[in-house]
């Protein structure tokens, strides 16, 4: 080994109050793990001590129990961007006990180096292996490219790797290391098609930036997925149903399109469905998270190629992926999340994204992120980098939740990440809103078409109080949240009584 080797402790024991760590990592995939744990082991015994500590964290993406659980239940970050899928995060977040800023993913890298999120003290990076070449290291990225290089080259103090042996090794060759200029000098990203490589397939850095290596030998905190159930299944058969009928009447291209899928068990299951209907044609995949599903679609000779940020499948998928690496190595590869979620990208080769909604509302804006308008889900993803400039964008979600106490189509979203303007389609389990070439009140008559027949009678109700008001869109602002208020109040949405709350 020809750089300084230091236990996590030690890595730990250099990072000071008040300091900003940039980790690598997007989704629980790449994520290190061994330091923050004991980062979180040292806020703890300085709180012991009377002592502050917090720090800053950024991130490619969401991370796992050791980071974001460990950190947060340590009350040991200060400020966190962006995503997050953590449960135990999401608490200390809703009780508001951290500054958390939900950032669109592709945009993360970019307000580091615009400066807008302050200075990065310390990168920590998850690796697979590291070479030293005459000055230079290469730091060969492990299952997620996240803002690595971006948190690498910037990082003030120094660099800390975690050579994680659960990663092979023989992995390396699978990432495309890319970062695209700053301003003004900043030139087109030359990816013209999902397979293309533009970069290298390490990270460069000066070797002495290297502070230590920490050797280890831990699994990724991948989560597992739900399976796909009828509800899942049939919007599956939805959206193949909906491009099928787009292709064979010429919207989209005869050839397909790219296909990005959101994060989560609902889109790994569309993806999975859309995969066994033998008309949709094989196709590429230009996405930010690869799950399980496109994985095994590969193999199978369905997805040709696939360009991701993450690997975010279970580890046996992950250790599957190691032992077929000659088969994957040409048809995969990971990007900085800069360029995986990058809408110039998106835009030129054309792709269709498909994202999971939390709620739409009758005129086709979509909530993502905020349960009820105001606690925190996870977060807005790249969800917006990829339906913003999608050639078609789709978003899916079941009509209900919470047993039917909940319906996904309401009046009035309570919180908006999506216009409707970046809506094509929304699917549920009962067909699908196509909102394309409609004004907004058709646009109200076509998703009340895919609510839940339990609901459809009460959103009808509320367009006729709300078409007395009159406009282009049609609103009757004091019963707009009448569902949401009865869930909050009475646990139901199928209680609401519309009447109660017009004014
Ligand atoms: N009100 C309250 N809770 C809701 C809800 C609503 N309208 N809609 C969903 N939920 C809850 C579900 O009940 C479930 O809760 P549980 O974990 O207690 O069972 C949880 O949210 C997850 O929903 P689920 O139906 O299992 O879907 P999912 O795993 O596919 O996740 C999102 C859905 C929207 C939370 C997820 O896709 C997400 O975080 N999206 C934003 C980021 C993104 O789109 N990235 C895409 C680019 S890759």
């Amino acid at each position: 080994m020809e750089f300084n080797r230091i236990t996590a402790a030690e890595a730990a024991a250099l990072i000071e109050n008040g300091q900003t760590i940039g980790l690598s990592g997007f989704t629980p995939a790449g994520v290190p793990k061994c330091t923050p744990a004991e980062i979180a082991k040292k806020a703890e015994a300085e709180h012991a001590a009377g002592r502050p500590f917090k720090i800053s964290v950024f991130t490619g993406a969401s991370t796992g129990q050791s980071c974001d659980g460990a950190l947060t239940n340590a009350q040991a970050i200060d400020y966190r961007a962006p995503y997050t899928t953590n449960p135990d995060f999401r608490k200390h977040v809703n009780n508001n006990e951290l500054r958390y800023s939900d950032l669109n993913l592709s945009n993360m890298a970019t307000q580091i180096r615009q400066g807008y999120l302050g200075d990065v003290d310390w990168a920590i990076i998850e690796a697979c292996a590291i070479e030293k070449v005459g000055s230079k290291a290469h730091i060969y990225l492990t299952a997620a490219g996240g803002i690595s290089p971006t948190v690498c080259r910037l990082a003030k103090r120094g660099i800390i790797i975690e050579l994680n042996a659960f990663h092979s090794p023989d992995s390396k060759g699978i990432h495309d290391v890319y970062e695209i200029e700053d301003h003004p000098y900043r030139k087109p990203i030359m990816i013209c098609k999902a397979s293309d490589r533009i970069g290298k397939p390490y990270v460069e850095v000066d070797a002495d930036r290297i502070v230590g290596v920490i050797e280890c030998n831990v699994a990724d905190e991948a989560r597992g997925f739900k399976d796909p159930d009828p509800v899942t299944t049939q919007i599956g058969q939805n959206v193949a149903d909906f491009l099928l009928s787009n292709l064979r009447s010429g919207l989209i291209p005869k050839t397909f399109l790219n296909l990005q899928s959101g994060v989560g068990s609902g889109a790994n299951a569309v993806l999975g469905a859309l995969g066994q209907c033998p008309e949709v044609p094989n196709f590429n995949i230009y996405t930010e998270v690869l799950q399980d599903a496109p994985v095994a679609l590969m193999k199978q000779g369905r997805v040709l190629s696939a360009s991701t940020c993450s690997l975010t499948v279970t580890n046996e998928c992950l250790q599957d992926i190691y032992s077929n690496i000659d088969f994957f190595k040409d048809k995969l590869v990971l990007r900085p999340s800069e360029i995986s979620n990058c809408p110039e990208v998106i835009a030129r080769i054309g792709v269709c994204a498909l994202n999971t909604a939390i709620e739409c509302d009758l005129y086709g804006h979509v909530n993502s992120t905020k349960i009820c308008g105001t606690k925190m889900m996870n977060g807005i993803g790249g969800s917006a980098d990829f339906a913003s400039s999608a050639y078609l964008s789709i978003f899916t979600c079941g009509s209900t939740t919470k047993g039917g106490a909940i319906s996904s189509i309401v009046p009035f979203a309570s919180h908006i990440d999506h216009t409707n303007h970046y809506i094509d389609a929304v699917i549920t389990e009962y067909g699908v809103a196509d909102l394309r070439h409609k004004s907004d009140m058709q646009k109200a008559e076509a998703l009340i078409e895919v609510a839940h027949p339990d609901y459809r009678p009460m959103l009808r109700d509320y367009l006729k109080y709300a078409s007395k008001k009159g406009g282009h869109t049609q609103h009757e602002l004091s019963a707009a949240f009448a569902m949401h208020d009865t869930f909050l109040r009475k646990g139901d949405m199928r209680l609401t009584d519309l009447a109660e709350y017009i004014k």
